[in-house]
């Protein structure tokens, strides 16, 4: 017997504004200050995201905060998202425990639009952070892998100990789907590391070898990465056109109203986050 699931827009109408409570079923540290959140809907509901797509959080008493959906539509049942651990939203959260309840609004947001990626080549690039919502569009293309060409995996840390989701990074480069390049900037006390080079996540790229006509990149991650990860994809003769990036901006609506994420006429949270380079490189500031 087939079980009828609603998505989080049909539950409330498309209502953009009244939060879903549901429950956290796991939690685990990725690092002292990162954790991963395991969440489920109430039952009947789907969160109906697509990959790169985010929620917005809240707690009673503690405010809401977007946090990027780290974990893909093709893993039913649950959704995960990967928290630090910066301010008053996201520290009350990370005290909460397995069965404690949090508000879920969204998906909000434009997303990685596998269908118009299907049959390319996918060079994608995360800094930090930027590995949780690279995540979702990870796991699809680990469980539908023959609905993309090669898939090229680029991942810089700051340290190792810094490094999100050391697990999922040690499995994707060890499985016949991705081909994996790991950097970190520097290593500290009697660290050390053997998965990949000591430098910034820019030195992983001229190695690379590039079907450039038939290649897309993908870049999420902080500020300061985007303009030099794009100026090594250029030298190596990818077009602004074939260059995908998620922009992160200080949000609160999440919806389109209040403009706290204006970049211009542009508003990152419903243009956004997911753009092509083409389509913001005039924006001021974008970038
Ligand atoms: C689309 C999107 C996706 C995101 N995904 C994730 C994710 O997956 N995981 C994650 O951990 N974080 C994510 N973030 C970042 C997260 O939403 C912020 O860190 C958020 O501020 C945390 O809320 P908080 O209440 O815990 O922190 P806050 O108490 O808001 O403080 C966090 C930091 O923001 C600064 N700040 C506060 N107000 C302002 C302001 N008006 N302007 C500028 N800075 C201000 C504070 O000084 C502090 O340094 C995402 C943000 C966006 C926009
Ligand atoms: S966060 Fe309110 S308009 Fe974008």
């Amino acid at each position: 017997m087939s079980v009828m699931t609603k998505t989080t827009a049909e539950a409330t109408g498309g209502q953009l504004y009244q939060p879903i409570l549901c429950k956290i079923v796991s939690k685990r540290d990725l690092t002292p200050m990162e954790k991963l959140f395991r969440i489920e809907m109430p039952e009947g509901l789907e969160l109906g995201h697509r990959p790169g797509q985010f929620v917005q959080v809240s707690i009673l008493g503690y405010g809401e905060a977007p946090i990027s959906i780290s974990s893909s539509p093709t893993r039913k049942g649950y959704f995960e998202l990967g928290v630090r651990n910066a301010g008053t939203l996201t520290g009350a959260m990370h005290a909460l425990n397995e069965g404690d309840k949090i508000g879920i609004r969204g998906p909000f947001g434009t997303f990685f639009d596998v269908e118009k990626l299907a049959g390319k080549d996918l060079v994608l690039i995360a800094g930090g952070c930027g590995l949780a919502p690279m995540r979702s569009l990870l796991q699809y293309c680990q469980d539908r892998p023959s609905e993309f060409g090669k898939l090229t995996i680029l991942y810089g840390a700051k340290t190792p100990a810094d490094r999100l989701y050391k697990e999922d990074l040690l499995e994707w480069s060890k499985s016949d789907t991705f081909a994996c390049s790991y950097a970190v900037d520097g290593v500290s006390g009697n660290e050390c590391f053997d998965e990949g080079q000591i430098g910034l996540i820019t030195v992983l790229i001229p190695p690379l070898s590039l079907d450039v006509q038939n290649t897309v990149a993908v870049i999420v991650g902080p500020p300061i990465m985007y303009r030099f990860v794009i100026a090594e994809l250029k030298k190596k003769g990818l077009a602004e056109e074939q260059i995908i990036v998620s922009l992160e901006r200080y949000m609160k609506c999440g919806v389109g109203k209040c403009g706290h994420c204006a970049i211009e006429h542009t508003y990152c949270c419903i243009d956004g986050p997911v753009f092509w380079l083409n389509q913001i490189s005039n924006l001021k500031g974008a970038i």
